[in-house]
């Protein structure tokens, strides 16, 4: 078995951030227009009206303040309210490979390495934008990178499945170093009509190097990985090449809503409280046997980079793994600038919170999301 260590990271934030304030008077102003356009049919109690958004609610409820995206117009349109990505050609690299390459960039600058030393690359991510070629064989491809590379899909405990998929590997002698991207367009999934969810996600890309530990000059010694899913239909996307973008489910609701656009269970669907009340045991529980299996007191970690959820999710999770109320530092939230994304959350925050910390020093890289999926990575600060 050859140990393996996170040897450099790498982060691409897109351009373009939209605050609460401008998210919600775009989707109020879509209510108001749906009300007065409906006006018959709520007076005859055929269609119910639609309840504006807030930002107070957004900001107490989840801890979100902005989310970056890949296109502004498109979603806050009322008479769209979906991101404008158009389509490209097969000559031109796509959406998603793009992003990805531009966080793997910065990840092989921070390494310096020469890049044949990278034996595969892996694209772990939930919003894929195709389902073949691979996404992760024209990252390899736009990099000049050897070996072989394939899509992962784990929703957003992705990016901690794919890390422990690179440490298997190194384990078994299959590769040296391995890329690992998460590039995420979640806006193109998210419902923006819908004011339960309209607010949760951003879009962003993450790069990870893992390398096997005796080659590795700086980084982190991976401790530890550990995985588990455990079936749900709590968050569901039913989005796939047997139910086009433009169909919409016979009787559904949402018929009439867009008729112009994917029909609503083929973007985020949550139950967000049973969600909420199902994960956080799932995931504390799970990464406290983790700690003790690997001897390891979870209350001496240092740092926790968990999926970025939702800020009381994530409190409640610091505080049941640390055994007291984790400060700022302790428990990296970065949600309130990027919102939830999906399998790069934990990354990002690993990304801008980890430079600080001192050789010796013991930190959690942990994931969860929909299957329900979680993935547990410990690591310790190398000399
Ligand atoms: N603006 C204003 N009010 C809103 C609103 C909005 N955008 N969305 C919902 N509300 C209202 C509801 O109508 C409800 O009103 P009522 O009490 O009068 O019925 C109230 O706020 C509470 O709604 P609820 O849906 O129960 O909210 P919540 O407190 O459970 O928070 C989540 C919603 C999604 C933020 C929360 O459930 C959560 O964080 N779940 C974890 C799931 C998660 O993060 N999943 C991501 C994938 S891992």
């Amino acid at each position: 078995m050859r140990p393996a260590a996170i040897a450099a990271t790498g982060l691409y934030t897109p351009p373009h951030s939209i605050s609460n304030e401008e998210l919600v008077e775009a989707f109020n102003a879509y209510v108001a227009r749906f009300n007065a356009e409906n006006a018959a049919g709520v007076e005859g109690g055929v269609i119910e009206a639609l309840t504006p958004s807030s930002v107070e609610f957004i900001e107490k409820a989840s801890g979100i303040k902005s989310r970056f995206v890949v296109d502004k117009t498109g979603i806050l349109d009322p008479a769209r309210m979906r991101p404008h990505i158009p389509d490209r050609a097969n000559d031109e690299i796509s959406v998603l490979a793009e992003m990805a390459v531009k966080a793997a960039e910065e990840a092989l600058e921070r390494w310096g390495k020469p890049r044949d030393r990278i034996g595969a690359v892996l694209c772990a991510a939930s919003n894929m934008q195709r389902a073949y070629p691979a996404m992760a064989v024209e990252v390899q491809q736009a990099l000049g990178l050897g070996g072989f590379a394939f899509d992962m899909n784990v929703a957003c405990s992705s990016a901690t499945f794919g890390i422990k998929t690179a440490v298997d590997y190194i384990a078994s002698g299959s590769c040296d170093a391995v890329l690992m991207v998460n590039p995420e367009i979640c806006s193109a999934h998210l419902n923006f009509r819908d004011r339960d969810s309209h607010f949760i996600f951003g879009d962003v890309a993450t790069a990870v190097i893992v390398e096997r530990a005796d080659e590795a000059q700086a980084g982190w010694d991976i401790l530890g990985t550990r995985l588990k899913t455990q079936f749900s239909n709590n968050i569901r996307n039913n989005f796939g090449f047997l139910n086009r973008t433009g169909d919409t489910v016979a009787g559904h609701a949402d018929a009439a809503f867009a008729p112009d656009g994917p029909a609503t269970d083929k973007l985020f669907v949550q139950q967000g409280r049973k969600v909420f009340k199902e994960v956080v045991p799932m995931v504390s529980d799970m990464i406290l046997e983790h700690a003790g299996d690997l001897g390891l007191e979870a209350s001496a970690l240092k740092r926790l980079w968990l999926h970025q959820a939702n800020i009381n999710m994530n409190e409640m999770i610091g505080r049941r793994v640390l055994g007291r109320d984790p400060s700022r530092e302790e428990n990296v939230i970065i949600l309130d600038e990027y919102a939830n994304t999906s399998s790069a959350g934990s990354i990002i925050a690993f990304h801008r919170h980890s430079d600080d910390m001192t050789a010796g020093d013991l930190g959690l890289i942990c994931s969860f999301g929909a299957g329900y999926s979680a993935g547990t990575v410990f690591v310790r600060k190398r000399a």
